[in-house]
């Protein structure tokens, strides 16, 4: 079998290796990949962004499955074109997608199915947001509708803030279409962790818990990031709280797409706010797998990728459990020197022949040019280590990252330690 992974990211590359391991497969492209992906014998970029060109590239090759690893060509309608043309692709449509492409959509739809979340309006004129602001005061979050390159969020500490962020986007419409519209939501107060799942339209399969840590700071300090770390399981989803997801956020969900006459396929990702009491809010939903993390969670999954993603395109996941290493795996991402406001690129990076067992380099902003590896984004590689605790996979990972230099790195030295704690 072909597979064809889209993305660039350390999230592609976790899907690809995986993917690697499965006896069933025989080629696997990655469009574009990056320079980790290039260095791999097993893979092969193609050079290809564009939805229309990637489907003539996967008819020209009869790719038996494609995989979309980013929320962009999701929000293009990629599963849409591809089915069209009848290739088999595994991915929520255009409409589907809405769920992360668009927050006013993603709100109103959890108002609607009674899915808990913070409560919320939205505001097209400044005036109203204003005023809006002046009577619920501070802390408040402002969100831009649209895709804003990660920068749509503000969680705002004063008022000041608040009025300030309703400004940059509605009046000076620093994001365009994109935050023509926005969200002014109730500030949430707990411990974050991702929930993601596998749906076929019909059946859920729940994949293992993780969390990541989306500060560029020790301690959780410093600008929103991405995410700089990321481990599976979180402790922090107990038997309880896991059960209170299901019920209350993911099969509402699912089900809600379902009436709504918009079935979903294709990853769902609820980002989850656990409040100290033990309440579950839904914070966000992504389409599409997390980043940094897919590649703990990958490295922990036993059973063959391939087999589920190929059965859960074609609708038929009711057959499948997933098999997991009761092992815990943690990722550490290696960041460029300005990342996330202005990244440096074009660092010659150097990695030791050295094998830490039990770990893997996933590569994300590299790419491979006149025989060197080179920084080519913010988010440079997520280093990512299996151990029998948690701390044993910290210690793994960063013994790992020992082996990594490049000029301006920036880490964090604490990944995991919320888990640590909680221990
Ligand atoms: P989002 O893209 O909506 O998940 O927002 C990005 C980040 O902003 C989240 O991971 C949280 O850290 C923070 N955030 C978003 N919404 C809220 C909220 N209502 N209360 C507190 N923090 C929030
Ligand atoms: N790590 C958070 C995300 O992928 O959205």
């Amino acid at each position: 079998m072909k597979v064809l992974v889209i993305g660039s990211g350390g999230r592609e590359h976790a899907m690809a290796w995986k993917l690697s391991h499965s006896q069933k497969i025989n080629a696997i492209f990655i469009a574009p990949g990056n320079g980790g992906t290039h260095l791999n014998p097993k893979f092969n970029n193609i050079d290809l962004t564009d939805i229309n060109l990637l489907s003539d590239f996967a008819i020209k090759e009869k790719i038996d499955l494609t995989i979309v690893g980013p929320e962009l060509p999701l929000s293009k309608g990629i599963v849409d074109l591809f089915r069209s043309k009848n290739l088999n692709i595994f991915g929520p449509t255009q409409k589907a997608a809405q769920l992360e492409s668009s927050k006013d959509f993603a709100k109103d739809f959890m108002y609607r199915h009674n899915i808990p979340t913070a409560k919320y309006r939205t505001f097209k004129m400044p005036d109203e947001a204003h005023h809006y602001v002046n009577e619920h005061g501070a802390p408040i979050v402002i969100k831009a509708d649209g895709f804003a390159s990660g920068k749509g969020v503000v969680v705002a500490l004063t008022v000041d803030e608040a009025h300030d962020a309703i400004d940059f986007m509605l009046v000076d419409n620093k994001f365009g279409d994109a935050g023509a519209k926005i969200v002014i939501e109730e500030f949430l107060e707990g411990e974050e962790a991702s929930f993601m799942v596998i749906c076929d339209g019909k059946t859920i399969l729940p994949l293992a818990t993780s969390q990541d840590h989306k500060r560029l700071l020790d301690h959780d300090m410093g600008p929103n990031t991405g995410g700089m770390g990321a481990y599976s399981p979180a402790p922090i989803v107990t038997k309880e709280i896991y059960s209170k997801v299901m019920d209350e956020i993911i099969y509402p969900t699912i089900n809600g797409m379902g009436k709504d006459g918009i079935p979903f396929t294709g990853f769902l990702y609820a980002g989850l706010m656990i409040t100290k009491k033990g309440d579950v809010k839904t914070l966000e939903f992504n389409c599409r797998m997390g980043d940094p993390e897919t590649q703990p969670i990958l490295m922990r999954l036993k059973s063959d990728l391939f087999e589920i993603l190929y059965t859960a395109a074609l609708g038929q996941i009711d057959s499948l459990e997933i098999e997991w290493d009761t092992r815990t795996a943690l990722a550490v991402v290696l960041a460029s020197a300005g990342y996330p406001e202005s990244p440096k690129l074009n660092d010659e990076i150097h990695i030791e022949d050295r094998i830490i067992p039990d770990s893997y380099i996933f590569h994300a902003g590299t790419i491979y040019k006149d025989n060197k590896l080179l920084t080519s984004g913010g988010r440079v590689l997520a280093v990512t280590a299996l151990g029998n605790s948690l701390k044993e996979a910290q210690i793994q990972a960063y013994e790992a990252i020992s082996t990594v230099k490049f000029n301006g790195a920036q880490y964090r030295q604490d990944i995991g330690y919320r888990a640590l704690n909680n221990n």
